[in-house]
C-alpha cells in the first residue's frame, strides 16, 4: 500500500460528525514502514484529535521514531495543510527537509516541507541550559 493509499483509507474511516471535515494522514518512517491516522472528534469539541496525531501515535507505539515523508489528505476547496499544533508534532520526528504532500481523494495536490511549514521551530536545543 502506498503512502497515499494509507492516508486515503484512514480518511475514509475518519470520525468527524461535528465538523463534517474528514482528514487522513500517513507517515513513512526511516525503515520504510507506513503509519496512518484520522481525525477523531468528540462531543466535547476540544477533546478531538487530529489525523497527524493519530498517525504519530501509531508510529511511536510501533517503536519507530524517524519520519521521512508525510501525506495529509482531505477533501477541501484548497489543499489542506497541517494545523499549527500538528506542524510542531511532526517537527518532533521529522527534519526540516521532510516532504509534506497535501492530497485530495483523487491524488496529491501540492507539496511543501516541514521547514517551510514551521520556520523558526522551537526545538530541544533551545532548552539547553548552557545557552541561558
Ligand atoms: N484536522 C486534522 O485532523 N488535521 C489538521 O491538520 C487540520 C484539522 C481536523 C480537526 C477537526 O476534526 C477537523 O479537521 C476540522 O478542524
Amino acid at each position: 500500500m502506498s503512502l497515499f493509499e494509507a492516508a486515503k483509507a484512514a480518511w475514509e474511516n475518519a470520525y468527524a460528525p461535528y465538523s463534517g471535515f474528514k482528514v487522513g494522514a500517513a507517515v513513512r518512517t526511516s525503515d520504510g514502514s507506513i503509519f496512518a491516522g484520522c481525525n477523531v472528534e468528540n462531543v466535547a469539541y476540544p477533546e478531538g484529535t487530529c489525523a497527524e496525531a493519530g498517525a504519530i501515535a501509531a508510529m511511536i507505539a510501533s517503536g519507530q521514531r524517524q519520519i521521512v515523508e508525510v501525506i495529509v489528505l482531505a477533501d477541501g476547496a484548497e489543499p489542506v495543510t497541517p494545523c499549527g499544533g500538528c506542524r510542531q508534532r511532526l517537527a518532533e520526528f521529522a527534519g526540516p527537509d521532510t516532504i509534506v504532500t497535501m492530497a485530495g481523494p483523487n491524488g496529491p495536490r501540492a507539496s511543501t516541507t516541514i521547514g517551510e511549514l514551521l520556520p523558526g521551530a522551537f526545538d530541544a536545543a533551545q532548552m539547553d541550559k548552557a545557552n541561558a
